[in-house]
């Protein structure tokens, strides 16, 4: 699987943002043709995009375009011509506002429709499905099974919480007057259980107060605490945060590698299933847990 502790949104209508995202460490960056774009640079950002995918250096990164949604007019070109004209140059498109399973199959099929009629290889391009509306949120679990190009469903906070009309303009923060629990448990739960259910990724969208790095900090915890894999970032400060957050600590990863160690000795050499390490009883559901924290680790080169 792809690494997405940090992904990258860069207006596509903005060339000099398209030219910075080069050199900057995130681990995915994607080209926007939707909500930061205004509707008169669609089809200039749309140029712009091709072009950057084609001649920028993205070694290393994902490299993902979000189209516009499926109520536009915009939609089917957007496709058209990023694939026509960059398709070998991309990894995944990202679907916004996502409403059902049938929003996603349409794009399954006109990505097989342009693969074949460019002669690209069907099927390679992957799929990111943005959860932002209670529909969506509703539908989730049939989104989530819409097509094996799917990699990651991506919770969109700031269009999810207008459309439940909850009363607030802080994405992220509790609204006012929350004083108990936490507004975004149970949306960013049910995100997680779909995308584990069908082996996806799940990614926590943006943080809006680009300048306040202590909030998105916050923010990200919470996700990657739940099991997110990673999250949007929008400002070059916060890519270093999110890949830091969506890294396990090293005193969590060195510890997951001795419950592994200890436990294949256990298993192997003293035949047991169940052993003691230091003050921690160990089983086969602890070395399960071991795994993820470890496979996280690796992924971000620990
Ligand atoms: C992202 O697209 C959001 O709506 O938060
Ligand atoms: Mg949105």
């Amino acid at each position: 699987m792809r690494s997405r502790r940090s992904c990258l949104a860069v207006p596509g209508s903005n060339p000099r943002f398209l030219e910075k995202a080069q050199g900057l460490p995130a681990d995915e960056v994607f080209f926007d043709l939707e909500d930061s774009v205004a509707p008169q640079a669609k089809e200039g950002a749309r140029k712009n995009i091709v072009q950057a995918l084609r001649t920028g250096d993205w070694t290393g990164r994902t490299r993902v375009v979000r189209v516009n949604d499926l109520s536009t007019a915009w939609t089917y070109r957007d496709v058209i011509e990023v694939v026509e004209g960059a398709g070998d140059a991309l990894d995944c498109l990202m679907l916004p506002k996502a409403e059902d399973a049938g929003h996603v199959a349409w794009l399954d099929t006109l990505l097989t429709q342009i693969e074949k009629a460019v002669g690209l290889p069907v099927g390679r391009i992957g799929i990111e499905a943005q959860i932002e509306s209670a529909r969506g949120l509703v539908n989730v679990d049939a989104i989530a099974a819409a097509s094996p190009r799917l990699e990651a469903l991506v919770f969109g906070p700031a269009d999810f919480m207008a459309s439940i009309n909850m009363r607030t303009l802080v994405v992220g923060r509790q609204p006012p007057g929350y004083t108990e629990g936490d507004a975004y448990h149970y949306i960013l739960m049910r995100i997680l259980m779909a995308a584990r259910m069908h082996d996806l990724q799940a990614i926590d969208g943006p943080y809006l107060q680009i300048k306040d790095l202590d909030g998105f900090t916050m923010v990200a915890r919470r996700a990657a605490a739940l099991g997110f894999d990673g999250k949007w970032v929008l400002h070059p400060t916060q890519i270093e945060a999110a890949n830091e957050v969506f890294s396990p600590a090293q005193e969590d990863f060195d510890h997951a590698e001795r419950i592994l160690e200890a436990y294949e000795h256990a298993t192997t050499v003293d035949r047991r299933g169940a052993v003691m390490l230091g003050d921690e009883m160990i089983d086969e559901a602890s070395r399960k847990m071991a795994l993820v924290v470890a496979a996280k680790g690796r992924a971000a080169g620990m």
